[in-house]
């Protein structure tokens, strides 16, 4: 038995998004989202769309009541678009939704819980979709202005920002994939709206500089879903391809924000084949010139990558690179599809301390979404959610070996508080401490929320590695 410990200043909270948590009350835009639900509710798990979630518009003290309950001391969220701009050409307020957001957070500073703001979590306007999204230079100077309206509103209610949540995602769900809108599969395309979220990203610090001047305080980051790659094998060409896929996934997007540099193995590759986006001077000196302080990395499974099955004469798709590969008897969760391997988080912690300046970063996301959890309730009606407990132990046990070591992470947020809304998965998987009864809007702590509010309150807790 090992006590693995933290720091007193160590932040335990939770991790949501405004379109999976909020509810749609008074939204004067729809994002891509409510969009893609009303042409197409068949597409999302049990027809349960964005309407409702867990009502945080309406419900926010209750959940912070709740996150008092479980001695969390912060919480991340997200500020949506389409809720607080009433116009999107011009960019017009909409008061109430600037008032909705200011009650809700001032709540949260009267209850001393900090909150992490970020700015863009998967929910693009609908509007501006159809104008071209961020392959249109001109939804990237809205993005911006949204930003600036952002932090001139809300800065006195949080200390750390972030601009865009797994911005991997949006691109490779929606531009070489089918489970983001614009459902496009088209490489070049997908190319250009990664860069162009980098230069988003970029045009939204300098705006946070201006705004903040030079106060200490204030810090901006992004928060990159991380994925360890690992080789199938250790053959050159199961090596190559990992490292393509790392760099396409991770290298990119840590190297444009931290060092405001592109990494060298895929400028070279992408040239060869003309795949480089369009670009000025300008943006890569924007991008030189607005580095990050802070990352958040969401963590949920590594990646594992073999050199291609087919040979191609030129590159289509990423499967021209490498092909994602399974380890056999890998342990999985196997509601999500998604391999549980909680070394790796110590793995990110000393890429980030040796390869990228030792950068302060937290853990944004990690957790585990489980279907019908209802069958692990208790005879009392809670959910004894065990495998969660372990699950997080785990990942904490690697995570303090590695602060241990000099690791520059300060906290620690679960994917959720309160099981909320999972794009086309709704509600599919649970993921929170606290489970949420949808018609009733119920709300009940399960074990793991009795386990953390305890770590929380000690900073420690006692593992063993199971058998
Ligand atoms: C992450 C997303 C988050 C949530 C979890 C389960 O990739 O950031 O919105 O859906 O997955």
């Amino acid at each position: 038995m090992k006590k693995v410990k933290f720091n007193k200043k160590f932040y335990w909270g939770t991790a949501t998004s405004g379109p999976q948590s909020e509810g749609f009350y008074n939204k004067p835009n729809d994002s891509n989202w409510d969009h893609w639900f009303k042409e197409e509710p068949e597409r999302f798990f049990n027809q349960v769309g964005p309407e409702l979630t867990s009502n945080v518009y309406e419900k926010y003290p209750t959940d912070i009541a709740l996150m008092k309950k479980l001695n969390l001391n912060s919480i991340r969220t997200s500020i949506q678009w389409t809720r607080i701009i009433d116009d999107l050409e011009t960019s017009s307020i909409n008061q109430e939704g600037i008032n909705f957001y200011k009650r809700y957070f001032q709540e949260l500073k009267d209850n001393n819980i900090e909150l992490f703001i970020n700015l863009f979590h998967f929910d693009m306007p609908y509007e501006l979709q159809k104008i071209g999204g961020f392959e249109n230079k001109k939804v990237i100077d809205l993005y911006a202005k949204f930003a600036k309206i952002c932090f001139e509103q809300f800065g006195e209610y949080a200390d750390k920002w972030f601009t865009f949540n797994e911005p991997v995602v949006t691109v490779h769900a929606g531009y070489l994939a089918d489970y983001h809108l614009p459902q496009v599969n088209d490489l070049k395309r997908a190319i250009t709206v990664g860069f162009n979220t980098i230069v988003a990203h970029t045009r939204a610090v300098a705006e946070f500089k201006k705004v903040f001047k030079k106060d200490k305080n204030k810090q901006i980051g992004i928060i990159l879903n991380l994925t360890p790659t690992y080789p199938a094998s250790d053959s050159k060409e199961d090596i190559e391809a990992s490292k393509f896929c790392d760099a396409i996934f991770n290298k990119f997007w840590l190297d444009s924000t931290i060092k405001g540099t592109f990494p060298k193995l895929l400028v070279d590759e992408l040239t060869k084949y003309n795949l480089l986006p369009e670009y000025t001077k300008e943006d890569l000196a924007l991008i030189k010139e607005n580095k990050i302080t802070i990352v958040g990395v969401n963590y949920y499974a590594p990646s594992r990558a073999k050199a291609p099955s087919k040979k191609m004469d030129k590159p289509t798709d990423l499967s021209f690179w490498f092909e994602s590969y399974q380890m056999p008897n890998a342990r999985m969760n196997i509601y999500r599809g998604w391999e549980i391997f909680p070394d790796a988080i110590y793995d990110i912690a000393l890429n980030l301390k040796d390869n990228y300046g030792n950068i302060e970063w937290f853990i944004s996301e990690n957790g585990m979404g489980v279907e019908n959890e209802a069958r692990f309730r208790n005879e009392q009606g809670f959910i004894e959610d065990d495998y969660r407990i372990d699950f997080i132990k785990e990942h904490l046990y690697y995570l303090a070996k590695a602060i241990d070591e000099g690791a520059n992470c300060k906290g620690y947020h679960l994917w959720t508080l309160v099981d909320n809304w999972s794009w086309l998965n709704a509600y599919k998987n649970r993921y929170g401490y606290i489970e949420l009864d949808l018609p009733t809007q119920e709300r009940k702590i399960k074990k793991s929320g009795e386990f953390i509010a305890k770590v929380a309150k000690s900073g420690e807790f006692d593992f063993e590695f199971k058998k």
